[in-house]
């Protein structure tokens, strides 16, 4: 018997199972409801990827499936979500990989600055057997992944210039929930500081941080650029997220509208995946128009960069996994043939 809550009634499946009857025959309109919760603005990929996940499966599931969107932490925010979505407050959820240190500390990999050298190098490693299998990862915790959708490259952000590591030296700067995140700052002798998304524009704006790092997509659309005058094109590392739901939700969906969900997902995970790069060019375009000075990097001050960041892989080999490590490294271009 299917006791797990889709939104339709308990009771009703339970008495049919009482009298015998097959679930079929019961008259059962309820829609399932599923509430996508996510942090970012909706002018983003993750943004784009809610509303084109909601429009597919409405079009396609009509009356079966109702897909409400919270965007812009509106409904949970970093601190609750990942909880939230285990106790089927919401179902689906597209955190950065960076937030699931807690349920897998294998995630962390993406982390790593400087392992990646672009976006289709994430892409890569993302597609092949190992980074597949760390989408059924969080199993333990009723979590399942779904997909890896993306956002981008990282940059740097700050109030003043910073062409190398010693520039960022005292400067405090917002990070997200990730030890690996925190080990790199802390190596350019700056202070990272722990913030939620949503409080990091006020956290510029007081002062209590003077950088960040993030996506072009995620700066533009939170308008960063009204206190952060400086964008280095670092590309140091990767801001990418997994598409997840509840277990116990998921799988007591009906077998044939799971499958239409499944599709669905696949079909619009290709969309976010092929936009999110241009989406990013766009944001960084429209930066560059306004009043932020982006700092190209040459190919000595990337140099010293790698090398001031990279030491901290040794620290979390441990941790992630060195064979892990070695099938990401794999993955760049200049060694995609080893
Ligand atoms: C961040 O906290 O900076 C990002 O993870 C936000 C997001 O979801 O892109």
């Amino acid at each position: 018997m299917n006791t797990f809550s889709l939104g339709r009634s308990r009771l009703v499946v339970g008495f049919s199972a009482l009298l015998g009857f097959a679930n079929t025959a019961l008259a059962d309109d309820a829609p399932i409801v599923i509430k996508f919760s996510h942090v970012v603005a909706e002018n983003t990929p993750k943004g784009e990827g809610a509303l084109l996940f909601k429009k597919f499966a409405e079009e396609r599931l009509p009356g079966k499936v109702k897909v409400e969107i919270y965007p812009n932490s509106s409904l949970y925010g970093d601190a609750d979500e990942l909880q939230a979505l285990r106790d089927n407050k919401l179902q689906i959820l597209a955190p950065s990989l960076a937030k699931f240190g807690e349920y897998n500390k294998q995630l962390q990999i993406f982390d790593l600055p400087f392992l990646f050298d672009d976006l289709e190098a994430v892409n890569r490693f993302q597609q092949r057997a190992k980074g597949r299998q760390l989408l059924s990862g969080m199993q333990k915790s009723n979590i399942t992944g779904l997909a890896y959708w993306h956002n981008g490259m990282k940059q740097l952000s700050a109030i003043k210039p910073l062409n190398n590591p010693a520039d960022a030296e005292g400067l405090a700067f917002r990070i997200q929930p990730s030890p690996i995140i925190e080990s790199q700052f802390t190596a350019l002798g700056a202070t990272p500081v722990k913030l939620p998304f949503a409080a990091t524009l006020q956290a510029l704006k007081d002062g209590q941080v003077q950088g960040t790092e993030n996506t072009w997509s995620n700066i533009y659309s939170q308008q960063y650029a009204q206190v952060q005058p400086y964008i280095m094109e670092t590309n140091h590392g990767v801001l990418d997220y997994m598409l997840v739901t509840n277990t116990q939700f998921w799988y007591a969906i009906p077998h044939a509208t799971r499958t239409e969900l499944e599709d669905i997902i696949e079909k619009v995970t290709f969309l976010v995946n092929n936009a999110a790069e241009a989406q990013n060019v766009l944001a960084r375009q429209q930066l560059t128009q306004g009043k932020t000075h982006v700092i190209t990097l040459t190919d000595q001050e990337r140099s010293s960069w790698r090398a001031a960041m990279q030491p901290v892989w040794k620290e979390y080999e441990a941790v992630i996994g060195a064979d892990l490590i070695k099938a990401a490294q794999q993955v760049n271009r200049k060694n995609a043939a080893k």
